[in-house]
């Protein structure tokens, strides 16, 4: 712990809108894990941004549970990484509000995944070559009863602060947020050079080394994500998960020796491969080169192997789930933990920016 000043900050944060799935566990988990003993591990639950699609109040508090008892599982330990929930940190709330006085509302509306959930949320469809415009008009215009919040146009100013407040300087996310990622950075310079300081360090993309993995879905084409439908939870019943492969989009099979592979069977060998044993991906690669390949097998090898990878996560995710005392701990800790950093940037926020007690 003494040492734990010169290590790199590193935050991540989920949003707690249902379980994990294997995307999430070899994109973001099972990496997490082997960062947490070189690096200041941050991770959290993201319970503020979860309420920008106005969650049920049970629901919301039964994902955030979930969602802990899984980052436990899969192996993230409390003594080494700090994790906590946003909303327990209330400094990060005053703060957003303070940030939100720097952010333009052109530039909100301009991110790819405002106007996206946008128009999602107001049924808008996606009309090919419109422009930002004519988005914007649309959004601000719409004609209908549903509406777009306001705490979703300002996601990505709370995003900010989440990683600002805790000085963080690697923040390991997908490629979907990179954007999001690249506002922050924005934020922080602007705030610095507004108030002539040199305060915010600019945080940049974790870098992992290696090509990024992507997870593909069961649905035979695209990545593996929680709305489209396509996913394998870490929770999943045996019996759900093998009828879920069994039921994975393939093809009518080789046609001739060494024909190249449509895209729902290469996810299928992308998804052995992150599971399985490279005989076992040789064995089926070889009997698709020579025609001799049945699916049915392929996936029943498949099933198997990821139940290999899921079951002992899931037994533990049971275990955790059942004993509260063990969950409050973690959390409180972890609150306190990130509540001494976040306090320390608020109260230098509030004094750069001018509000000083009389
Ligand atoms: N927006 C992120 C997502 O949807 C979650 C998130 C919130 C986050 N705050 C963050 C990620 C801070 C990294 C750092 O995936």
């Amino acid at each position: 712990m003494e040492d734990k000043n010169k290590k790199e900050i590193v935050l991540s944060g989920i949003r707690s809108t249902g379980n994990l799935h294997l995307g999430n566990y070899y994109g973001a988990l099972s990496k997490f894990v082997k960062i947490q003993d070189t690096h200041d591990c941050n991770f959290f639950i993201a319970d503020l941004h979860a309420l920008t699609t106005n969650p049920n109040p049970e629901e919301l508090h039964a994902n955030v549970k979930s969602i802990l008892a899984e980052y436990l599982a899969a192996g993230i330990d409390p003594e080494k990484a700090n994790i906590f929930i946003q909303s327990d940190i209330p400094e990060i709330s005053e703060m957003y509000l303070l940030l939100n006085m720097h952010v333009g509302i052109g530039e909100l509306m301009r991110t790819a995944s405002f106007k996206d959930k946008a128009r999602k949320a107001l049924g808008i469809g996606n009309a090919e070559g419109e422009t930002d415009e004519e988005i914007e008009k649309q959004i601000i215009g719409a004609e209908t009863n549903k509406r777009v919040n306001a705490g979703l146009l300002t996601y990505p100013t709370l995003m900010a602060v989440d990683i600002l407040i805790q000085k963080a300087t690697k923040v390991p996310v997908g490629k979907d947020q990179l954007q999001h990622l690249e506002l922050t950075r924005r934020f922080a310079r602007r705030f610095n050079s507004f108030y002539n300081v040199d305060y915010f360090p600019e945080p940049t993309d974790f870098d992992f080394g290696g090509a990024p993995i992507k997870v593909p879905g069961l649905d035979g084409s695209g990545k593996m994500g929680k709305s489209e439908g396509n996913c394998i939870y870490l929770v999943d019943d045996p019996k759900i998960l093998r009828k879920k492969v069994m039921r994975a989009v393939t093809d009518e099979g080789p046609q001739a020796p060494n024909s190249p592979m449509s895209e729902p069977v290469q996810n299928l060998f992308t998804l052995l491969e992150l599971t399985s044993t490279p005989d076992v991906v040789k064995h089926f690669r070889d009997a698709y080169a020579d025609c001799s390949i049945r699916y049915g097998d392929l996936k029943k090898q498949l099933a198997e192997d990821i139940l290999a990878v899921t079951t002992p996560i899931r037994d533990r995710v049971n275990e955790i789930m059942a004993d509260e005392d063990y969950l409050r701990r973690v959390v409180s800790r972890g609150a306190e933990r990130a509540r001494e950093r976040a306090a320390a940037t608020l109260a230098d926020v509030r004094r750069i920016m001018g509000i000083r007690k009389f």
